[in-house]
């Protein structure tokens, strides 16, 4: 399901959906986040009102976990993993040029809101590392020539 612009009406029937739902903060906070594409105030004030939380609460987890974000993302997402397999094929110079490159840190997106700079500890890709995920699409043995090379042509679509 492609990302939606807010709508207070879904997001109750997101979280209603969980309802009764044992810890169903994470999940419906998960759900949102992917209807959505982030967790801006207005979800943050629906979850805690609907879960019968403080909004201190919910924005307390929202900013622990990185995976959430509280800002739509750029138009490209792309995650480097930093996981120990990647680490140890040469991921740590990725990180640094994937960084440089695009001059922001994990987490960030560009000044012209083109790219998201994501950070994941395993995408299941082991035996291909370096491996990163760029719109939802895993590639393996990524070096810092490739990273360029994906990040332009996301840029050209
Ligand atoms: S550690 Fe990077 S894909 Fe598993």
């Amino acid at each position: 399901m492609s990302v939606q612009e807010w709508s207070a009406d879904a997001a109750t029937e997101i979280v209603r959906a969980h309802s009764g739902v044992r810890g169903a903060l994470l999940p419906v906070l998960h759900a949102l986040q992917e209807r959505f594409g982030h967790l801006g105030p207005e979800a943050t004030r629906l979850v805690a009102k609907e879960l019968n939380l403080s909004r201190a609460d919910v924005h307390g987890v929202v900013t622990f976990y990185s995976d959430f974000r509280t800002a739509p993302p750029g138009r490209t997402v792309i995650a480097v993993c930093r996981g120990e397999a990647c680490q140890s094929c040469g991921s740590r110079e990725l990180e640094r040029h994937a960084q440089h490159s695009l001059g922001i840190g994990f987490g960030e997106t560009t000044a012209d809101g083109s790219v998201t700079l994501d950070q994941v500890f395993c995408l299941g890709n082991c035996a291909l590392s370096p491996a990163v995920q760029i719109d939802g699409r895993l590639v393996g043995r990524v070096d810092a020539d490739l990273f360029d090379r994906l990040v332009s042509d996301a840029a050209a679509r």
